[in-house]
């Protein structure tokens, strides 16, 4: 009997050994796990990739480098990050979740420990506000429980219900465990047109006086955006009550680009397809449409339609 029982215990610490090596050879060689190997920040590459493929931006660029790099190195966060960037269409506040993504998880945006919500694709019908609530919140939590470290992308904030605002709020703040989950590690950013109108004006008002866009400091648009938040109607709940709340840690500005930086988001998508040809830079460059009507100083889309221009000539 003794015997029999050593044989056993030899036998299931042999199955424990096969089920840790398994799920070892598991993370390492095919799926996605979340653990150091698959998530990892690369410093370096997020400050190269930030210098060098976001253009126009260096309040952003400084900014989120450094809120990225100073959050991920605690041990043990007071909450988690959030980071809302605000801007008009095609100034980068998608692509800079998509530089993070790629600095941080070995997937990628394919990660998928990354989430992205769209109000107006995910959240579409108001009548639904409370089962869009539940589902949220049913998936942050379980989500998070599955992968601390996962990161939440929410788009068109200005476009958001507020009951689904509401719904965000409780796993943003300082405490420590909502319903016995650790939310601290989680990374939420938001992205926003509001404030777009006023990062331009300002913008357009520094060149005008003929300074450069890299004199701008942060606390001169965080003036801005927070007269605007207090007076701005229309996508006044979702600014009033996440920022008077202080639940987010971050208000990064996006401003508009100029000629230049469509010349550069131009000549990189080019690469990106192996092609180096300056002239066809700058006939696409100049195919975009600028504002205002009498300077035209702005690219009225950014980069956004950068991509689908290049796709016209090849
Ligand atoms: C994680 O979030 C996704 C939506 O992005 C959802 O479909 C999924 O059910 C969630 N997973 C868990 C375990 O809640
Ligand atoms: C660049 O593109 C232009 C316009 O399509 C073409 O005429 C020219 O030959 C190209 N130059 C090079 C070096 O490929």
């Amino acid at each position: 009997m003794a015997k029999l029982n050593g044989a056993y215990f030899v036998g299931t610490g042999l199955g424990v050994v096969i089920a840790l090596v398994g799920i070892l050879i598991y993370c390492f060689i095919s799926i996605e796990c979340c653990d150091c190997h698959w998530i990892s920040l690369d410093e370096e590459g997020l400050e190269k990739d930030f210098t060098h493929k976001l253009f126009g931006q260096h309040i952003a660029s400084e900014v989120i480098v450094k809120a990225i790099k100073g959050s991920l190195s605690i041990p043990d966060p007071k909450k988690p990050l959030t980071m809302s960037l605000h801007g008009y269409s095609g100034t980068g506040k998608n692509f800079v979740g998509q530089l993070i993504a790629r600095n941080l998880y070995k997937n990628g945006m394919k990660s998928q420990y990354i989430h992205v919500f769209v109000s107006t694709l995910h959240f579409p019908h108001v009548q639904l506000t409370d089962q869009y609530q539940n589902e949220l919140q049913m998936w942050i939590r379980g989500n998070v429980t599955l992968c601390p470290r996962s990161m939440f992308i929410f788009d068109e904030m200005d476009k958001m219900h507020p009951g689904v605002i509401n719904a965000i709020k409780p796993f943003l703040d300082y405490t420590s465990d909502v319903d016995k989950v650790d939310y601290r590690k989680a990374i939420f950013i938001f992205l926003s047109n509001s404030g777009g109108d006023k990062i331009n004006e300002f913008t357009l008002s520094i060149l005008m006086s003929g300074k450069d866009r890299e004199s701008i400091e942060l606390s001169q648009l965080e003036e801005e955006l927070s007269l605007m938040v207090f007076n701005d109607n229309n996508n006044g709940f979702w600014q009033t009550n996440l920022i008077q709340t202080n639940l987010i840690d971050y208000f990064i500005p996006f401003l508009p680009l100029e000629f230049k930086h469509v010349v550069s988001c131009v000549r990189a998508e080019l690469a990106s397809r192996g092609v180096k040809n300056e002239s066809i830079v700058t006939i696409i460059a100049s195919s975009m449409v600028y504002y205002p009507k009498e300077e035209k100083l702005f690219s009225l889309k950014g980069c956004k339609t950068v991509a689908s221009k290049v796709n016209l000539y090849f």
